[in-house]
């Protein structure tokens, strides 16, 4: 089974064609970066734009590159419908929806979150259940996978996500965009004990997450400081990232009883989603999972931020269980993975 991906839900054009047996047979991204470097975030209509300009040459390389000759050939077209920014995401279901009929071969709507949610299972063999911990620049939250299209919501953040977070920390630094790959690297030289940052929560039941006082404790730091320096800059960002890995220790563990209740045999922990590419954080939530007999599993770092593969593998999976969409379907702004959420 072959399926070509398209996901342009944000500012990456991305689309990838990959098989059932698990090999991307091609794989292409195009950032958009540089359009949205001197805003500090991305821009909707510009990003919408952008994706129009590229997808379709970049829709023909990846084909090109993966030796399909024609459309008729892959076995279906998956397509991020949401959630995300409307316009980006009206762009690849369209172009989606008439490489589907045209060439007469079904379509499956993927939401993003599913996309990053399954990743792991086309590097590794990971099987259902696992405990999820979803971080993104737009979402953050536990989850219980017991399967495709089945997901519990455990907990999840109440203000901002967590790339949010570092992006807003980055942003006041004037670090540039994205954030948390900068923040990242600077506070490898940084102090992480010099700023005493809130641990929003902590101690609190549940697996909710806020990072809004953090933003706010950060800015404060910065506004005292007269003249900032590089290394001031470095130390922010490590007492920033040591704040947060000490409030996902903490939140972690009370996922993990959570989820036991429902799965005490299904110990593993899977960290999906951009903020997975972060090394620190993973090496800090090990100390977790060590404590608790899990295994922890993130897709490689290239394929934790927006990509097609994971679009593409969430077709191939929703596809086994034959959930193929009709061409009607709608796309979304919004569309969590569970009712309640
Ligand atoms: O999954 P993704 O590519 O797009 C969304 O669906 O949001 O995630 C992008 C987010 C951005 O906020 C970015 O700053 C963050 O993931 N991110 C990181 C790292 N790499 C990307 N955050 C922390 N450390 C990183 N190394
Ligand atoms: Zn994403």
């Amino acid at each position: 089974m072959k399926i070509l991906g398209i996901e342009t839900s944000c500012d990456e054009t991305a689309v990838a064609i990959v098989t059932d047996d698990k090999k991307i047979l091609s794989h292409n991204i195009l950032s958009q970066m540089e359009e949205h470097k001197d805003y500090g975030g991305v821009v909707p209509e510009i990003a919408a734009r952008a994706h129009i300009e590229v997808i379709d040459t970049l829709i023909t390389k990846t084909m090109d590159e993966a030796g399909v000759k024609k459309y008729s050939d892959l076995d279906a077209i998956a397509v991020t419908a949401g959630p995300g920014l409307i316009g980006g995401v009206i762009v690849g279901v369209m172009v989606a929806k008439a490489i589907s009929s045209a060439a007469g071969i079904p379509i499956i709507a993927v939401n993003h979150l599913e996309g990053h949610a399954l990743t792991v299972r086309l590097t590794e063999d990971v099987e259902f259940p696992f405990l999820l911990l979803l971080v993104s620049g737009g979402h953050c939250q536990f989850l219980s996978v017991e399967g495709v299209n089945k997901y519990q919501k455990l907990g999840g953040t109440i203000d901002d996500a967590l790339g949010e977070a570092f992006d807003k920390v980055a942003k006041m630094l004037k670090l540039g965009y994205p954030g948390g790959p900068i923040v990242e690297k600077l506070a490898l030289e940084g102090d992480e004990n010099r700023f005493k940052l809130p641990r929003s929560l902590k101690g609190r039941k549940g697996c909710d997450f806020s990072f809004s006082g953090l933003k706010t404790a950060v800015k404060r730091e910065v506004d005292s400081i007269e003249n900032i320096t590089e290394q001031d800059i470095k130390d922010i960002c490590a007492s920033f990232q040591k704040c947060v890995g000490d409030i996902i220790k903490d939140r972690l563990k009370n996922a993990i009883q959570m989820y036991e209740d429902l799965h005490p045999n299904g110990k593993r922990l899977v960290i999906a989603g951009g903020v997975a590419a972060n090394k620190y954080i993973n090496k800090t939530i090990d100390e977790i999972t060590n404590e608790y007999g899990y295994t922890r599993h993130s897709p490689p770092i290239g394929l934790c931020t927006d990509n097609g593969a994971m679009i593409a593998w969430a077709g191939v999976e929703r596809m086994k269980e034959g959930l193929v969409d009709d061409i009607s379907f709608v796309p979304r702004a919004r569309w969590p993975l569970f009712a309640d959420s």
